[in-house]
Formats: structure tokens, C-alpha cells, sequence
């Protein structure tokens, strides 16, 4: 297992970093975090919500302080939002204070994992495919910027991925 303070996992909506971040913690010992529910349960506030009372650049700023409030410990696994990797300070943050995998996933398994959630502010904004297609434009230099390392999980289960993955630690 690699050395580094915690793990993260970045990458888009429907990557799986919760589902597969969860069996990889069971795995390792580590306490798993998704750092979208931990703001959830602080605030008592859901994502959308947050959203709307305080817009995306709210979030934004909610998003970061989180982070760095889980990242100054040790021995997490941090499930971060899709948009955790805009702010360069977050990125910065990662790569010093975990080992950073990227989970990437096409836009048609994306679409699929996602089909039935209504819970992600930015899926409302418009035509599914194409912001799925938009963030990933924007993103994906991001994602791989601030990556050790990189796995794809496209037609992969969650199991199969955590599996998959944890040989690769
Ligand atoms: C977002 C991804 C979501 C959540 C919020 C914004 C994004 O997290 O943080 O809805 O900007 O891509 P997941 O990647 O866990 O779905």
C-alpha cells in the first residue's frame, strides 16, 4: 500500500469513486469519506439545496474547506465531488496530502450510472449528455494533472474495479 497520508479519488460524476472507494476501504483499513455527504451531514443541508441557497460558487467554497478539513488528517479515503479539482489550491492539497487516483469513465456509463439519480445540481442545468460532455472538455486535464495514478472503470462493477484497483497500490 502506498505510503501516502490518505487516498483520494477524483474523477467525474459516475466514475464510482463512492461505491468503489467504499469496498477499497474496507480493504485497506481506511476510513472511508465521501466528502460530499460529510458537507451534507455538517451543514444538514443536501448538495442541491446548498446549490440553491448559495449557488455553485458557495458550494465551490464549502466544497474546499472540507477537503482541507479532511485532508489534515491521516488514514482516509476521500471520495471528492466531480468539481473538487477546479480550485488549483485543492489540487495542491491532494497531491500533498494523499495519493491521488483518477477514476475515469466514459459519458455513456456515466449516463447509465446516473439514469435514475435527480440529486446533482449540474445534471438539471440542461441536456444530460451534453454538460456531461462540457465538464468533461474542461475537466479532464485536471483530473489527469493531479493524478498518481489513472484507472478507467467503464463496463466495470464496483467489486471488479476495487479489485482492480487495489493491485495497483
Ligand atoms: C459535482 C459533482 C457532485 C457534487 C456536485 C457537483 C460536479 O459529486 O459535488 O453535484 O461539479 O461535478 P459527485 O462527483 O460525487 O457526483
Amino acid at each position: 500500500m502506498n505510503p501516502a497520508p490518505n487516498l483520494v479519488l477524483v474523477g467525474p460524476m459516475g466514475a464510482g469513486k463512492s461505491s468503489i472507494g467504499r469496498r477499497l476501504a474496507d480493504r485497506f483499513g481506511l476510513q472511508f469519506v465521501d466528502a460530499d455527504s460529510y458537507l451534507e451531514q455538517r451543514t444538514g443541508a443536501s448538495i442541491s439545496a446548498i446549490f440553491d441557497h448559495v449557488g455553485e460558487a458557495g458550494f465551490r467554497e464549502r466544497e474546499s474547506a472540507v477537503l482541507a478539513e479532511l485532508l489534515a488528517g491521516n488514514g482516509l479515503l476521500v471520495a471528492t465531488g466531480g468539481g473538487a479539482v477546479l480550485a488549483a489550491g485543492n489540487r495542491q492539497l491532494m497531491r500533498e496530502r494523499g495519493f491521488v487516483v483518477y477514476l475515469c469513465a466514459g459519458v455513456e456509463s456515466q449516463l447509465k450510472r446516473l439514469a435514475r439519480d435527480r440529486s446533482r445540481p449540474l445534471l438539471q442545468r440542461g441536456d444530460r449528455e451534453q454538460v456531461l460532455r462540457g465538464l468533461a472538455a474542461a475537466r479532464e486535464p485536471l483530473y489527469r494533472e493531479v493524478a498518481d495514478l489513472v484507472m478507467d472503470t467503464d463496463g466495470l462493477t464496483a467489486v471488479e474495479a476495487a479489485t482492480r484497483l487495489a493491485l495497483r497500490l
